[in-house]
């Protein structure tokens, strides 16, 4: 099955309203060859994708948020709702990042509950998984992540409703990368559990590989076989590095 492949920028606790010209250089670049061959998505800061679903209309770039509370609504002081970010005009949702499992405690089971949300609220959830180093070192990279697939992708996941991402921890803002051997290990795992639980229109459902994701690596790194694309951190900040990075797919 061909998969029209998605880079996303996940711009974490990084930026203000001024980033939000580099938005509209990426709208820029996104010429029709682009457009003809991948999507792009940008996920802000929560504050900003208000403004920033606003500035991406008729761009075809996607905006997507970082995180979102499992409850529609009600005292959660400080949360917001899959409803909400729906409202504010995003598409999407990032659900269990390495970063809120390992600093906000996220367990598999709340990571289920957000990525429920957001289908609920009519969102697609990215959901993120990967090992730690120990975890590689001590080769549980493929247990880790199986278990981790089998406990966090909701029930009934589609390729409209789930995008999964492999972001193995220690390549996060490293500037270290899997080999494509493991990558491809890894994504032929999650492929195999996505369509063994859900059946074979799963084989549809996008798995991106994030982790220190380059305009240098870009191309090796997304021509592995079952990589639909990327997930991309520091990269995704500037216009014209999240370009290149897309470029792969030019
Ligand atoms: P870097 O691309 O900065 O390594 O971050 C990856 C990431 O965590 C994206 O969600």
């Amino acid at each position: 099955m061909s998969v029209r492949p998605l880079v996303a920028g996940n711009w974490k606790m990084n930026g203000t309203r001024s980033a939000l010209k580099e938005l509209g250089l990426m709208a820029e670049g996104y010429d029709a060859a682009l457009r003809a061959s991948v999507d792009l998505m940008i996920c802000p800061p929560a504050p900003l994708v208000f403004l920033a679903a606003g500035a991406a209309i008729g761009t075809r770039i996607g905006i997507g948020a970082q995180d979102c509370h499992a409850e529609a609504s009600g005292a959660f002081t400080g949360e917001v709702s899959a409803e909400m970010i729906a409202d504010a005009g995003a598409g999407a949702v990032i659900v269990g990042h390495s970063e809120r499992r390992q600093y906000f405690k996220e367990t598999d089971a709340v990571v289920e509950a957000k990525a429920r949300a957001a289908i609920r609220a009519g969102l697609a959830a990215i959901v993120c998984v990967g090992e730690t180093r120990e975890e590689r070192e001590a080769g549980k990279t493929l247990g880790v992540v199986g278990r981790q697939v089998a406990r966090s992708v909701p029930e009934g996941a589609t390729p409209a409703t789930v995008i999964v991402a492999y972001e193995p921890v220690w390549a996060i803002g490293t500037g270290l990368t899997p080999t494509t051997a493991d990558i491809a290990e890894v994504h032929a795992l999650i492929r195999k559990k996505l369509v063994g639980r859900h059946g074979k229109q799963a084989a549809g459902i996008r798995i991106l590989y994030g982790g220190s994701v380059k305009p240098a690596n870009a191309k090796e790194l997304m021509a592995v076989p079952n990589v639909d694309g990327a997930l991309v951190g520091g990269a995704s900040l500037k216009a014209a590095d999240f370009l290149a990075i897309a470029a792969a797919y030019r």
